[in-house]
């Protein structure tokens, strides 16, 4: 495991993309800024100074049934909030799939893509980089001063721990933990299937990883490619 540190470049996961061969499992690339960031769904991601930009790589032998890696980005957001918490405690809350949210604004977003076997994992955190006002309402940054290297370290060594328990057959336990801080849980939701908005309530993610949520008095459950959670109706 090493860290490639750059200044700037298109996006650290681009990056480990076009290195994937010479990279080693674990192996991190962090960039100051980023010029074309990418998040989920194909978003940018805006990606400023005093932001925790990195990706990392995990390489596995075989190639993982799609179960099992589906859940992959659920651990990774496990991971990210349980680190957080380590540095700084706070009431953070994992949002379903895959992001952190603390104060009821998102703090950190993560990217995993598949490349054959292997999976890149690239996360971005506003750590203390000053949120634009567009934004305001919907990001927030800690606003600290800590060292980014620091947070990323403790979060590949968490990511570690659970990924291995993961692989050992800990889902359940780590699915429980996941629920202790669902950011959705009871708010109610707009969402979008195919072209049809519904109106419903977002209860827990079950065990393969599908948020439960209860529209009409009736609980039905979703996978992330199936459904668009709307903005601003939480
Ligand atoms: C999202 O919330 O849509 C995911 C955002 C992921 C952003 C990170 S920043 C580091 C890595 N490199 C990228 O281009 N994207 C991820």
């Amino acid at each position: 495991m090493k860290i490639i540190r750059l200044e700037e470049i298109d996006s650290t996961n681009n990056y480990i993309k076009r290195n994937i061969e010479k990279l080693e499992n674990y192996d991190i690339v962090s960039a100051e800024i980023q010029t074309a960031g990418r998040g989920r769904r194909g978003n940018n991601w805006v990606s400023t100074k005093g932001m925790a930009l990195f990706s990392y790589l995990i390489k596995e032998e075989k190639e993982l049934d799609i179960n099992t890696y589906t859940k992959i980005p659920m651990i990774v957001g496990i991971s990210v909030l349980k680190a957080l918490k380590r540095i700084e405690e706070n009431d953070y809350k994992f949002k379903w799939t895959n992001d952190i949210y603390f104060s009821n604004k998102k703090l950190c977003g993560i990217l995993v893509e598949k490349i054959n076997n292997n999976f890149i994992v690239g996360i971005g955190i506003n750590v203390n980089n000053k949120i634009p006002t567009e934004i305001a309402d919907i990001a927030i940054s800690l606003r600290k001063n800590y060292e980014i290297d620091h947070i990323i370290k403790e979060i590949v060594i968490e990511f570690k721990k659970y990924y291995n328990d993961f692989l050992n057959g800990a889902w359940k336990n780590i699915l429980n933990e996941i629920n202790s801080y669902n950011f959705l849980k009871n708010k109610m939701i707009k969402i979008k299937i195919n072209e049809e908005y519904f109106v419903g309530k977002a209860l827990n993610i079950d065990i393969d990883g599908r948020i439960e949520i209860e529209i009409q008095n009736e609980i039905k459950k979703f996978n992330v490619g199936e459904i668009t959670i709307e903005k601003g109706y939480v």
